[in-house]
């Protein structure tokens, strides 16, 4: 039944129909790995998929059909002309669309709500692996229903980082080529997943310790950022200060490399 009022909306409902939402893209986002998709360029290195715009479109309906007066930020469609409302839905339907088009398998969709411009909801789902990242604020993060937690790596130098480039890696000098190189040389380990929402999940989880990204957009971050800090990550911008979704720099950890990290970042300060 759709709700329209406010008092009406519980964090569980919200939950609940992100994670429909998260799911059934996942079918759809299967189901063209296997049959085929078409390919179009927004640049030379962007690419979109109609598999983007069939999750986008899925996820949409699911929202629609049961909160029709919330706003909603997808990737590919943009903003909503809806009037102002309490809450947002901040998606990308497909966050890894590279990986997805090479047959790469590592992407997800990522659901992220906002409630009077507060992270209230994060959810992100890997379809090739059947796990499902969710955190309600202040309850704590899971993976497929199992409390997670990042990891307790101290040192940088026996950290696993993640990172990424935006696609205007070959027009601009700010683009995290100089960070990159400085992280080669401090982290034990560093890589390049191609899904944002999937490294801040994965730092969450423990499986990474450290993630930073010079240029992610809002759809990106949305929904991991929350679900690293109620797995007990610090998420902040490339200054230390509180993390806003909407500005592009983002620096996620376990908390106990974030200084370290931040340090490194201000070594070579943006070009
Ligand atoms: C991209 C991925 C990638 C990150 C880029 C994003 P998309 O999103 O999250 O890991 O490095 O900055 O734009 O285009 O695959 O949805
Ligand atoms: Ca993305
Ligand atoms: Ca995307």
């Amino acid at each position: 039944m759709p709700e329209s009022g406010i008092a009406s909306t519980s964090h569980e409902a919200l939950l609940s129909v992100a994670t429909e939402a998260a799911k059934a893209a996942g079918v759809v986002l299967r189901n063209y790995a296997k049959t085929g998709f078409r390919i179009t360029h927004k640049n030379p290195i962007n690419l979109v998929t109609d598999a983007d715009h069939a999750a986008e479109q899925c996820v949409i309906e699911h929202i629609r059909e049961r909160f029709p007066s919330h706003r909603i930020l997808a990737e590919e469609r943009g903003p909503d002309t809806q009037p102002p409302s309490r809450y947002h839905w901040v998606l990308d339907p497909l966050d890894g669309t590279t990986n997805f088009a090479h047959g790469y398998p590592v992407y997800a969709i990522s659901i992220g709500v906002e409630c009077d411009g507060r992270g209230l909801i994060g959810v992100v789902y890997d379809p090739t692996r059947d796990e499902l990242f969710t955190a309600l604020a202040g309850s704590g993060a899971r993976l497929n229903e199992q409390p997670i937690a990042v990891s307790s790596t101290k040192q940088l130098d026996q950290a696993l980082l993640v990172t990424g480039f935006a696609y205007d890696i070959r027009d601009t000098p700010n683009n995290n080529l100089n960070h990159f190189a400085r992280f080669a040389l401090k982290a034990q380990g560093l890589r390049r997943s191609g899904s944002a929402a999937l490294d801040l999940c994965y730092v969450a989880a423990g499986r990474f310790d450290g993630f930073w990204e010079v240029k992610l957009s809002p759809w990106d971050m949305a929904a991991g950022a929350i679900i690293l800090r109620e797995a007990g990550g610090t998420v902040t911008d490339f200054k230390g200060e509180a993390l806003s979704i909407y500005q592009p720099e983002l620096v996620a950890s376990n908390g106990l490399i974030h200084e370290a990290m931040l340090a490194v970042l201000r070594e070579d300060p943006a070009p």
